[in-house]
Parts: C-alpha cells; structure tokens; sequence
C-alpha cells in the first residue's frame, strides 16, 4: 500500500488548487477558499487547529464552527476534524476506525497527514471508500486472567478503533468474562468492561481464531514455579508459554507482533523467537517485551495513569517498527515522556528487578519489626523517619505479617535462578534472602500468637479476620494468611475465617493445596485433597470471632478499621488477644476495651513480654 502522501493527484482533482504531494497540512488546506490554518503548534506534530475567518464566506460541505480539538491523541483530532467538514460517507465508529486504520496502515503518519487525505479526497470530490483500502487493527490476548483482563480491557476502552480480543483456555473463564459476574474483583473493572464489551473488546474460547487474525497478539499466560527437575522450587516452567508459542506459529498467516505479558525469565524473548521463526512458514514474527507494572486492587488505576509503560524490542528497523507500532497503542492515553524503550533483555530484566526491589524494602522493613519488638522502638515511627529522607521515600514501608501476591516470590526466585545460572551465586544469595525473612515474618507471628496463648493453641478457636493477600482484591495467591492458617492448624487449632472477597471453595483449595500449585490455568490445578476439617469459613466478621480466643487480622481490609471490638470482645473467650499482622488497628482503644493485643513491631503489651521468647 502506497503512503497517501505520494499518491498522485486523481484525474478530476482541481488543477493548482490541491498541490503535488509530499503534502502539508498547511498547504493542502489554506489552498481550501474560506480555511486557514493555524500551524503555531507544528502540524506534523498533530497539534494543528482549524479556524476559517468570518469575513471569508461558508465554502459548501464544510461547518461553520471550527472543531474542537481534544487535547493529546492524533486520532481522536482528526476525528472532531472530520465531523467538522461534514463527511457524511461515514458514521462515527467508522470515522473513528478509518482514521485509526489509516494512521496504523502505515498510509498516514500523523493527524496532519490523514486531515490532508480527507480533505483532499473531500475537496475533489473523490469517493473512494477507504475502507476497503484500510485494515482495523486487531490484538488478541492469550490469557484472561489477573493480568490480562484489566489490561485488554483498558486497551478497549481507551482506544475505540482497535479491535481487542480476549481468549483463554478455560471456558468458566471466559463465560465469567462474558456475564455480569466477572471472573475476578477489581475496583473500577466493571464499568471498563460494560463501556468495551461487545463493542471492540470481546471475550472467547476461540483461540486459534482470533490469534490467526491478529495483528498484536498478547501472551499473558501462567509461568508457574517448577516443582520438578532441573531448577525445581526456582525456576520459571515455560510450558504454557512454549505450547502457545507454537500454536501461533501453527495459525498464523500473516506477519504478527507477539508481545511477552506474562512475567518470564530473561532471554525467553530468545527463545520465543526460535520456536516461532523454526515454525514461521515465512512469516514474520517480532517478539517484544512489555512487562506488566499493575498492582492488584488498583489495578484500573495504575492502567489508566501508569508510572511507566516499558517496551522492549529488537534493535533492527522491523524491531523497532513493531516497538512503535505497540507504542503507537498506548499513546492513546498516556503520555509519550512515560513510554520507555529498551532492548529486549533490559526490559525483561526491569520487571524482574522492579518486584524484587519492592519486596527488598518490605522485607527490610519487616526485619526491623522484630528489631523494634526487642528494643520498644515502633516501627511506624521508625519506617515514616527513614521514609522522610526523599532519597528512600514514604511508599512501600509498612511493616506486615508479609508479602503475597502472584509475583514477588516468583520473581525473585526466577531471579535467584537466573543468577546462579550466570555464576553469580552471591547475587543469588542476597536476593534469596528477601524472600527467607519474608518467610521467618510468617513464622515469627504464628509463634507470638502460639505463644501468647500459654504455648499452645490446641483445640483453641482462632478467628482470621481477612484471607486475600492484600485489601481490595479476592486475589489468594501466595496469601500470607495460608502459611499462618497451616502454622495454626499445625499446632491444632480451630480456624474460623472471614474475608469479604474470598470463598469458602478458594479458602479450603488454597489450605490444601501443595507449594506452587496455584500458578496453572484452573481445570489443570491438581484436585485438592479433602477440606480441612478444623477450618470453617463465614460471611461475617462476628460470627467468626464468636467464641473465639484469639483473632488474627491478615488483610488490611478498610471494615476491619471500624468493626464493632466491644462487641467482639463481648463475645469471645478470656483473655481475648488480638494478633494485627497489618497493624490497622488502634491500638490504645482495644487495650481499654480489654484486649490484649500485639502489633507487628510495636511496644509489646506487658502481657506478651512475660510470654516466652519468640523464634
Ligand atoms: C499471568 C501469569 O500467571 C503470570 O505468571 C504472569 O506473570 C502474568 O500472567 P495472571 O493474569 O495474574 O498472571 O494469571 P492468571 O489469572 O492465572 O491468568 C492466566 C490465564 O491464562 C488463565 O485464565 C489460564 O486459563 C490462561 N491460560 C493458561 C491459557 O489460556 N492457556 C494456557 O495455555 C495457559
Ligand atoms: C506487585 C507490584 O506492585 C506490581 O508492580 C507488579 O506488577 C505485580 O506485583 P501486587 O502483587 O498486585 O503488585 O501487589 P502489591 O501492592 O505490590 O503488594 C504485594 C504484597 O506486599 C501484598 O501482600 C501487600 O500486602 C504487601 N505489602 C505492600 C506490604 O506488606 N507492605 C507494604 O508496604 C506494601
């Protein structure tokens, strides 16, 4: 397909009126009676603005009113440009679409160039229906999960022209995708999807489909932790990646973008590439690298306004073609100075190194927790103080009974096994460590909540107030409550728990279920053994802590700040302890309420001092 700009001039066209291409902007229409325009911003760079003077008089076809032009996005003012010259031939998701289709084609580079094209073709009288010229572009997503869904849905939203598809193995996955109760609980997620679904972004088990269609293709399928053979408990299995790799090969027809989602070990990118190009029949494939920075619970959030969108790509000129192409997707919305580039390898590395950085500072923090305890010093004080040197930063400092979640075990230990491949076993060791006191913070707290209870908590009920691995998500993977729950249930107590989000099913899986099965597409999870009997699970705070001896909070869900202790108290087993392993409650107030209660590297009650010494 020929750039617009180097079409010739059409028989018909107006001699010296439209001039010979290269064309600008400026030229094309200030040679329209009755329009000017106004190039102070630069009209190649998109920022042009449309004024026609009032003395002149209304041309036939175009408006009275110049346009208004939204700030930022080239697409959507060429758009409000188009309506404004009256273009009837097309409805407005198709202006929309021909505009975007017409940038992406690679026929037109920028706003500037496709008013030129439009008006040219307006102005002469040219009924050429683009459409048939003109490909919308298509992205498909393996993988409807955590990562995907919000992600795809996002792209959806903010780029009306792009057609998203979201496929996924798993059809109670994607009917969930598809009904009013989405598979996952994301603050924001709902109205995304109800403003996209069924408009251009869609959700199917039709896999093979909708890659072989595709432009863009997403992979953002589980990279579980190996639990067998070379690398076993560290090392990422790419199975799932491998067979969708070659899937792709397999369907593909036409030239694709394949854009690394899921998080992965270094040079899988290589890899990825091998398998496709060994498999391509000729085509074409460019692997990137764009790593997902998403938090969950903010997820829409941190989507919409991201601190960084990072892409990397080859360094060759298809490479970099296609690291613009992807580019050229999320400068819908987000601004360009926020659109880093890098080599594959870096970009891999960044994700990597970005959760393991986070989780440093917490497990930094959690180690003088314990620190705090033995002295009386109180770690909210001590992490604001060092938080307040703007070199380190307030974010990411509260002390917690430990961090879960999906990725930071997983990537760190994918980085631990990287290291150790590369002969660099010291680098390997400091960051292990990371995750050991993330590890000894868990054991820590179960043995202050054993030992406060005369050393046993035999036959006890222990009420757990929140099970998720943080607030604002139903998210229970790599939870810190299931290491705490199998530490209780070790030592025989009686589990009763509560969690706004989370089922009694996911609960009971999770408690039965071996280290690192979680991270597989769910119909391939292994069938969990029998429930555990001493656990029960409730939909209310109060009934969970009926009768209870001790309560546990391990999520900082916002309810749990203003619960009604009196009551809980009222109705518990003396003494009743409370064990605050995210430190949201207050403290003074429970203390006169009667509680005994222990903080993460708090001032210890008198009445945990006399307890024995904690491991
Ligand atoms: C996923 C991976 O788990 C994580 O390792 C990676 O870093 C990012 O992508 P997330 O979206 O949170 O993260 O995981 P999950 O919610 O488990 O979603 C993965 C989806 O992929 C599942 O719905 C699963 O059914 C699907 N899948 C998996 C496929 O469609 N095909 C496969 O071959 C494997
Ligand atoms: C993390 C990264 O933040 C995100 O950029 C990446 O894409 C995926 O991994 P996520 O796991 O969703 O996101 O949640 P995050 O907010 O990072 O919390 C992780 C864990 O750390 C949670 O268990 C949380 O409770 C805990 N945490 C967090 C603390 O214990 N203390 C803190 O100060 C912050």
């Amino acid at each position: 397909m020929r750039p617009a700009r180097s079409r010739p001039r059409r028989a018909g066209a107006r001699r010296g009126v439209v001039p010979p291409g290269p064309w600008p902007l400026e030229n094309v229409l200030n040679a329209l009676p009755g329009f000017r325009v106004k190039s102070d911003f630069g009209l190649f760079a998109g920022e042009c603005a449309l004024y026609r003077p009032k003395q002149v008089s209304k041309p036939t076809n175009f408006s009275e009113q110049p346009p208004s032009l939204p700030p930022r996005s080239p697409s959507v003012r060429a758009v409000s440009a188009l309506r404004a010259l009256h273009w009837r031939e097309v409805s407005a998701i198709q202006e929309i679409w021909l505009c975007e289709g017409l940038c992406r084609s690679g026929m037109v580079s920028c706003a500037g160039d496709l008013l030129a094209v439009v008006v040219w073709v307006c102005f002469c009288g040219v009924r050429v229906d683009l459409r048939k010229v003109v490909k919308m572009v298509k992205i498909c997503c393996l993988g409807a999960g955590y990562v995907g869904g919000p992600t795809m849905a996002v792209i959806a939203l903010k780029c009306p022209a792009i057609e998203v598809v979201v496929v996924d193995i798993s059809v109670v996955r994607i009917a969930a995708w598809n009904s009013d109760q989405l598979p996952i609980y994301e603050p924001g997620l709902d109205e995304v999807v109800k403003q996209c679904r069924g408009r251009n972004l869609f959700f199917s088990t039709d896999i093979e489909k909708h890659v072989s269609e595709a432009d863009i293709i997403f992979v953002s399928v589980n990279t579980p932790t190996k639990t067998r053979g070379l690398g076993a408990g560290k090392a990422a299995d790419l199975t799932y990646w491998e067979s969708a790799a070659r899937m792709i090969a397999d369907v593909s027809k036409s030239d694709k973008i394949v854009v690394e989602k899921s998080t992965v070990p270094v040079k899988t990118a290589e890899a990825i590439e091998k398998i496709l190009t060994h498999n391509s029949k000729g085509i074409n494939f460019q692997i990137l690298s764009n790593p997902e920075f998403l938090a969950e619970g903010t997820a829409i959030q941190d989507l919409f306004k991201p601190d960084r969108v990072l892409i990397g790509g080859r360094e060759t000129s298809e490479g970099q073609k296609a690291v613009k192409a992807l580019k050229d997707v999320y400068a819908h919305w987000v601004p360009e100075d926020r659109i880093i580039t890098t080599n594959l390898w870096s970009a891999e590395i960044s994700k990597l190194a970005a959760n393991a950085f986070l989780a440093q500072r917490i497990s930094s923090v959690n180690a003088i927790s314990a620190l705090c305890e033995a002295t009386g010093a109180d770690v909210t004080e001590v992490a604001y103080a060092v938080g307040r040197d703007s070199r380190i930063g307030p974010k990411f400092l509260n002390a917690s009974v430990g961090f879960g979640g999906s990725c930071f075990q997983k990537d760190i230990l994918n980085l631990v096994y990287i290291c150790e491949c590369n002969g660099l076993p010291e680098v390997a060791h400091y960051w292990k460590q990371v995750i050991k006191i993330n590890d000894y913070q868990k054991s820590r707290f179960v043995n202050r909540v054993v030992a406060s209870m005369f050393n046993t908590v035999s036959g006890k009920k222990i009420a757990v107030l929140g099970f998720a691995f943080k607030k604002d998500t139903g998210d229970t993977r790599e939870t810190p409550a299931i290491d705490v729950c199998k530490g209780l249930l070790g030592d025989k107590a009686a589990i009763s728990i509560y969690d706004p989000q989370v089922t009694e099913d996911q609960i009971q899986r999770d408690l039965a279920m071996n280290k690192f099965d979680w991270d597989h597409p769910l119909h391939l999870q292994p069938m969990s053994p029998t429930a555990v009997k001493q656990v029960s699970v409730t939909w209310d705070a109060y009934e969970a802590t009926k009768g209870a001896h001790g309560v546990c909070i391990l999520t900082e869900w916002d309810e749990f700040k203003t619960l009604d202790y009196q009551r809980i108290y009222d109705n518990m087993q003396k003494p009743a302890f409370v064990f605050d392993g995210r430190n949201i409650v207050n403290v003074d107030k429970l203390r006169e309420i009667g509680f005994i209660v222990y903080s993460i590297g708090k001032p210890l009650d008198a009445w945990l001092k006399d307890m024995p010494a904690v491991a």
